[in-house]
């Protein structure tokens, strides 16, 4: 089976389990700083699309501080769960290689922890895809697993194998084309075991 829909369909599997342990995990407070700071590069009232939104707590967090946003998922049970727990945010189920935007729609995206889901091989269909849908200039926040190995794994809380791709930052740089990374933050503390980073890129015009 293609590693991505093996993917989606764990994550379809998984998703109530995966949520529920996502509010007890993680650094929240750093988080939301990078959210705020991706925000900080962005013009006022900007349009913002949340990529691979999980259970769209990150989608909600942007809505309620006035940002036009909509967060999109390939996983049509988090979709479900986030509508549910977030009916005044808008969602999408859809792949973030190929969605149903007009060009330049948004000022900005936001990855968290989803394209590392992406084969490496793959990375540069989803980076064509959000450059299409980004104004020339706009911001891209991304996050991934800090490391350099790709392949399927298990994770911490589940048996379900999802497809998961590490970069270190230098590599990140060289595999981006169309965007240009202009600023990164190491998340202080391990996320389920792993160090992440951010990023923020701008699109290339
Ligand atoms: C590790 S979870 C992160 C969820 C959320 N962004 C967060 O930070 O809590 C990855 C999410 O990205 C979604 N995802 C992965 N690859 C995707 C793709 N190609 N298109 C759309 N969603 C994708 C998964 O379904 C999952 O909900």
């Amino acid at each position: 089976m293609d590693p991505v829909e093996k993917t989606r369909a764990a994550y379809d599997k998984i998703a109530e389990e995966y949520c529920k342990k996502t509010e007890e995990e993680g650094d929240r407070a750093f988080h939301e700083k990078m959210l705020d700071k991706t925000l900080n590069y962005l013009p006022s009232d900007p349009r913002v699309i949340d990529l691979g939104c999980g259970d769209g707590r990150d989608t909600d967090y942007l809505r309620k501080k006035d940002v036009d946003v909509v967060g999109i998922d390939f996983s049509k049970k988090m979709i479900s769960i986030a509508r549910e727990k977030y009916p005044g945010s808008s969602f999408i189920v859809s792949d973030i290689r190929d969605t149903v935007f007009p060009d330049d729609t948004f000022h900005g995206a936001w990855a968290s922890a989803s394209l590392i889901n992406l084969p490496k091989s793959k990375l540069s269909h989803a980076e064509k895809e959000i450059y299409r849908i980004v104004e020339p200039g706009g911001v891209l926040c991304f996050s991934f697993k800090k490391g350099e190995r790709e392949g399927f794994e298990t994770s911490v809380m589940d048996e379900h194998e999802r497809y998961y791709s590490y970069y270190t930052l230098d590599e990140m740089k060289e595999y981006l084309t169309l965007f240009e990374i202009f600023d990164s933050e190491r998340c202080p503390e391990k996320v389920f075991g792993y160090d992440f980073i951010y990023c923020w890129a701008k699109a290339r015009r």
